[in-house]
């Protein structure tokens, strides 16, 4: 039987699991949608398959869940400033940032990878639910750029190579 788990604890022990930051866009009633995912993860290879988690209570999820076209965007590590625009009120996102739409999606410039998806399924998960897409195309700059990774409650980069 597992012991009942204190939130505030969960919170701190998985906030040491790192993550990458990236941003989930899309365009919803021609307008650009952007929202912080530190969820992202791949998931298949035949088929294609990657997915992010969302918050049920999220509003900007609510909007993004209705595109035919998800991008995800992962940051470098030199976007802190575009994660941390995306986390202001939804209408106010995008502003000062550069951006196109590409594969249907908002990119934004100087990302380390972007990734064109398409939701297949929303499948629940606690106060969660995963939202299983299909990946439609996806890119990486040569060379590659560092990430931005989220560990401990705070922005990270990677500092070195380990072999
Ligand atoms: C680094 C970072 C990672 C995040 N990862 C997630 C995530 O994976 N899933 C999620 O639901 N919210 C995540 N959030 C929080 C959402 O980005 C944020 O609550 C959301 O944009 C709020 O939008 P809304 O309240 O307008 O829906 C993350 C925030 C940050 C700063």
């Amino acid at each position: 039987m597992s012991e009942a788990i204190d939130p505030k604890h969960f919170r701190s022990v998985m906030g040491q699991v790192p993550t990458c930051v990236t941003v989930v866009t899309a365009i919803v009633d021609d307008a650009p949608v952007a929202m912080v995912i530190g969820s992202f993860v791949s998931i298949s290879l035949d088929p294609p398959l990657a997915g992010f988690f969302c918050t049920t209570t999220s509003y900007t999820w609510q909007q993004l869940r209705t595109a035919d076209a998800l991008g995800v965007n992962v940051l470098s590590a030199e976007q802190v400033e575009v994660s941390n625009a995306c986390m202001r009120e939804l209408a106010d996102r995008f502003d000062g940032l550069e951006w196109t739409v590409v594969d249907g999606a908002p990119k934004f410039a100087g990302t380390s990878a972007w990734i064109a998806l398409s939701l297949r399924e929303v499948i629940p998960a606690g106060d969660h639910e995963l939202a299983l897409c299909a990946v439609r195309r996806l890119e990486a700059p040569e060379p590659a750029a560092s990430p931005l990774i989220f560990q401990g409650g705070t922005y990270r980069q990677l500092s070195s190579d380990q072999t």
